[in-house]
Parts: C-alpha cells; sequence; structure tokens
C-alpha cells in the first residue's frame, strides 16, 4: 500500500478527523486509511495547508528584507510541511463497516485507501453498473443496478458539463442488463444507440395515443385550456362512446348541451381538439408502444409543436407506460428525461409533470425507473428532484443551483464549479459516500456533439 503520511497531534486526533503529515501525494477528497484496533479506518482528505516555521510569524518578511534573519534556501524547504486534515468516515473490517468509533494513534502510518477497502465502505458492486472511475484513484465504480435505477436518479449540471453523455451511459448499462430503456429526446441525441443495442426511433406523435388512453389533463394542458373549457371537456371525457377526438368532439356538443354551457366555450373546446388533428396529436395514429426486452426507444420530441403540446405527448406517454407496467402489460424500464426542465417546470402545470411524478414516486414498486437530466435545479420540480435517489452532478457555475444541491450533496458541493466536463459528484442511496467519478466513456457514440460552428 501507497503511504502518504504519518497522523501528528498538534491537534489531537478524535475519532470523526485527524491530521497527518503529509509525505505522499494526497489531495482534498481523496480517500485514505489508517490501521485501528478495529480494522482499517477511512477517512477523506477535507484540506491541505502548507507550513513553514520560519515564515510563520507576521512581520517575517521584513526581517527577511532588512537581513536580521536569513535562513538558507535550504533551511526553508526542509522547514516545509504539508499537514492535511481528513475526516473520518468509517471503519472497514472485512465485508462489514463500522461507524468511525476509534481515533487513529498519532505516528500511525496514513495509507491511500486500498481498492478492496473503497469497494467496501462504498458498498460497490461487482458486476454492478459501470458509471466510471473513481476520480484520481481509478478504482471502477460499479453500482448495484437495483439500488442506482429503483429509486432513479437525476442527472444535473451546466450546459456542456456531460449529462446526455452520462445518461446515455445509463440506457447503454440498462440495455447491457435487458433492461429496456425509453429516451425522451429533444435533440436527435440519442439514435446513436442503435450501433450497439436494437434501437426503435419513434416521433412522439406517431405513438398510438388517444382520447381514450390518456387522461383529460394531457388534452387539457396540450391545448392549455381554461378552467370552464377543462369543465366541459371532462364531462365530455365521461360521456364519450368511442376512444377517439371525434368522439371526443361529438360528446362535447351534447354535453355543452345538456349542461348549458355557453356556446363560445363549446367552439373553444371543438377548435381545440382541432387543433389536436391539425397537429396530429392524439389522433391515435402509428403503434401503440409496447417495450421489449433489451431494446431501446428513442422518443423524438423534438418535432416544433408549442410547449404544451410537447409536454403533453411525453406525459401520455410516460403515464401509458406506468400504467401498462402497474397492469403487467409492460417489462420493467428505464424511463430516460433529457431536458427535464421543460417537462417538469417548477411552478407551471404541466400534464408530464403530473406524469413524471406519478412514475418517480409509485415506480419503484413497480420497476418503473427515472432518470432524469437538466441543466437547472431551481425550477425544476422539486417533488421528482427528491425522489431520484441518486443524484448525479456533473459541474455546475449558477450560485442558486449550487445553494440548492449543497442540502443535498453536503460540503461537497462547493468542488462542483471546478469539475472537468465527464467527471460527476455521486451521492445518495447506490454509494456509500458522495464520491467523484470519471464517467466512462460511451460504448456507442454520443451523438449530442452539435455540428462544428467553422469549417476547417
Ligand atoms: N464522460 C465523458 N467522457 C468524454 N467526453 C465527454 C464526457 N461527458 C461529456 N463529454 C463530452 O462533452 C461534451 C458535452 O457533453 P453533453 O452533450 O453530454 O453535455 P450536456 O450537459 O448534455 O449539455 P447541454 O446542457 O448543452 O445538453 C460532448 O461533446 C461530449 O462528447
Ligand atoms: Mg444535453
Amino acid at each position: 500500500m501507497d503511504s502518504v503520511g504519518i497522523v501528528i497531534a498538534r491537534r489531537p486526533p478524535s475519532e470523526s478527523s485527524f491530521e497527518f503529515e503529509l509525505e505522499g501525494d494526497a489531495a482534498p477528497g481523496d480517500f485514505v486509511e489508517v490501521p485501528v484496533e478495529a480494522g482499517a479506518l477511512v477517512a477523506r482528505v477535507a484540506g491541505v495547508r502548507v507550513e513553514n516555521q520560519y515564515l510563520a510569524e507576521s512581520g517575517v518578511v521584513r526581517e527577511l528584507r532588512l537581513g536580521l534573519r536569513m535562513p538558507s534556501a535550504a533551511a526553508l524547504a526542509s522547514a516545509e510541511v504539508r499537514v492535511a486534515r481528513a475526516e473520518a468516515l468509517g471503519i472497514v473490517s472485512g465485508a462489514s463497516v463500522l461507524p468511525p468509533i476509534q481515533p487513529p494513534s498519532p505516528g500511525s502510518r496514513v495509507y491511500r485507501a486500498a481498492p478492496e477497502t473503497l469497494r467496501a465502505l462504498l458498498g460497490l458492486a461487482e458486476g454492478g453498473v459501470e458509471l466510471g472511475r473513481l476520480w484520481r484513484h481509478g478504482l471502477e465504480v460499479e453500482l448495484d443496478p437495483e439500488r442506482l435505477f429503483r429509486h432513479h436518479v437525476a442527472v444535473l449540471g451546466s450546459t456542456g458539463s456531460g449529462k446526455s453523455y452520462t445518461c446515455g451511459v445509463l440506457a447503454e448499462e440498462a440495455l447491457e442488463r435487458g433492461l429496456p430503456a425509453v429516451i425522451l429526446d429533444f435533440h436527435g441525441e440519442y439514435a446513436t444507440l442503435g450501433e450497439r443495442y436494437r434501437v426503435r426511433s419513434v416521433r412522439a406523435n406517431r405513438v398510438k395515443l388517444e382520447p381514450g388512453s390518456v387522461s383529460p389533463d394531457a388534452i387539457a394542458d396540450a391545448t392549455e385550456m381554461t378552467d370552464v373549457q377543462r369543465d366541459l371537456l371532462y364531462l365530455a371525457f365521461d360521456e364519450a362512446e368511442g376512444p377517439s377526438l371525434e368522439d371526443l368532439e361529438r360528446a362535447a356538443e351534447r354535453v355543452a348541451e345538456r349542461y348549458g354551457f355557453k356556446r363560445e366555450t363549446l367552439l373553444a373546446v371543438l377548435r381545440r381538439l382541432r387543433m389536436l388533428k391539425a397537429q396530429r396529436v392524439f389522433t391515435g395514429e402509428g403503434e401503440p408502444l409496447y417495450l421489449s426486452e433489451g431494446e431501446a426507444v428513442v422518443v423524438d420530441l423534438g418535432l416544433g409543436l408549442p410547449g404544451g403540446a410537447t409536454r403533453a405527448l411525453a406525459g401520455a406517454i410516460a403515464w401509458w407506460l406506468f400504467e401498462g407496467r402497474r397492469a403487467g402489460e409492460q417489462p420493467p424500464f428505464l424511463l430516460v428525461a433529457d431536458e427535464a426542465h421543460r417537462l417538469l417546470p417548477q411552478d407551471e402545470q404541466a400534464f408530464s409533470k403530473a406524469a413524471l411524478r406519478l412514475v418517480a414516486r409509485e415506480g419503484r414498486k413497480f420497476g418503473a425507473s427515472l432518470a432524469v437530466a437538466s441543466q437547472r435545479v431551481v425550477g425544476l420540480d422539486k417533488d421528482v428532484l427528491s425522489q431520484c435517489g441518486t443524484k448525479i452532478a456533473l459541474r455546475m457555475d449558477s450560485p442558486t443551483d449550487l445553494a440548492m444541491l449543497k442540502p443535498l450533496l453536503g460540503r461537497h458541493a462547493r468542488l462542483l464549479p471546478r469539475l472537468p466536463t465527464g467527471v460527476a459528484l455521486v451521492a445518495g442511496v447506490a454509494v456509500g459516500y458522495p464520491v467523484l467519478v470519471e464517467v466512462r466513456k460511451r460504448r456507442t457514440s454520443h451523438g449530442g456533439s452539435g455540428a462544428p460552428l467553422f469549417a476547417r
């Protein structure tokens, strides 16, 4: 094992933290271990400082300049000491992890944590989801697929930080295990999964959906109905004789007459239903969506439809899949919602929000998993975010977003603004402690690099 230093006692070591004089290489965030009676005490370097006794007093520079005190360069260099502060995480004894109940003895050697120790501490699973490598340790981070997928995942980061790339890795990992992945794709970034996996690409409005198979809220949100228009629509839904938009139109006419709705209201509702027909939304065209093992379905949402219609389509697809799963008609699946802030606006009503909240809240019981990616934390629905058991936080600059994440990620959140692309702080149920992970290379190419601005 690599020795990196020796425990010192200038500040007496406690069971929660200690200091060691650095001899080797260690940086904040690194894991170290110290042998104690109960096993290996694992700690994380919280900070490193450089001390030099010659230069420790104020006024020393002036004295140096005046030649009053002039240690040689060699003396100065030999007096330099680097001291690391480490925070204890746990004691690993064989495969079990105890809380850190023993402080290390001063004078003990501190080692860079061994792979087996880290695997035990972090609860990494052999043969698990290969997310990447532990940053600066190189250890393969394999996460228990049950814990990762079943409890949902949020991928957060500034634009260009690697969210879509990471979602691609998650989709690959699901598909490798036979778990179908459905990707709500705004930018045509995911069709490249077809280089290695079975992929079905469908335009969102070519998935067979009609009023009879979606909630009235989807229709109302898609067409931005007012409250009274919604009232009429809901009554028409109960009255409709068949599942189609035409059945709904006829029912609306009958209901408006029976309950004395104003003529303008009826006309406004009919106009909205016809608008859907013109946009070919919820017209029942296309094939119903049934998932099959190991297959990816890439749903193209970049159709140029109004936001409400796009959100309603995405929501209706999520709803359809979830209800199908609940009824045992669909296999367990992973639903990936990239650009999730567009589907999960914090303060606006949106059917996509209702549907994704349903999957987030109830999916765990039925094997309906969710991965959401967003460049915004503020403005993203808190319900869904809090249901995501694992947070994968990539580089993030916005102070308001960072402030929001701080309670979830703890003090490590301060590392986020300076993370390189593709390095993520992973925290939550899938890892024992928040860890920095260098997300692995894709097995298929990333479709989201964008066209070059300048020809070469
Ligand atoms: N783990 C990684 N390994 C190698 N390259 C990566 C990795 N993650 C991201 N990249 C590269 O960084 C660039 C940006 O990544 P990506 O498209 O995933 O960003 P994004 O966060 O989805 O951005 P946006 O918010 O604009 O959608 C891509 O060109 C991609 O190839
Ligand atoms: Mg992206």
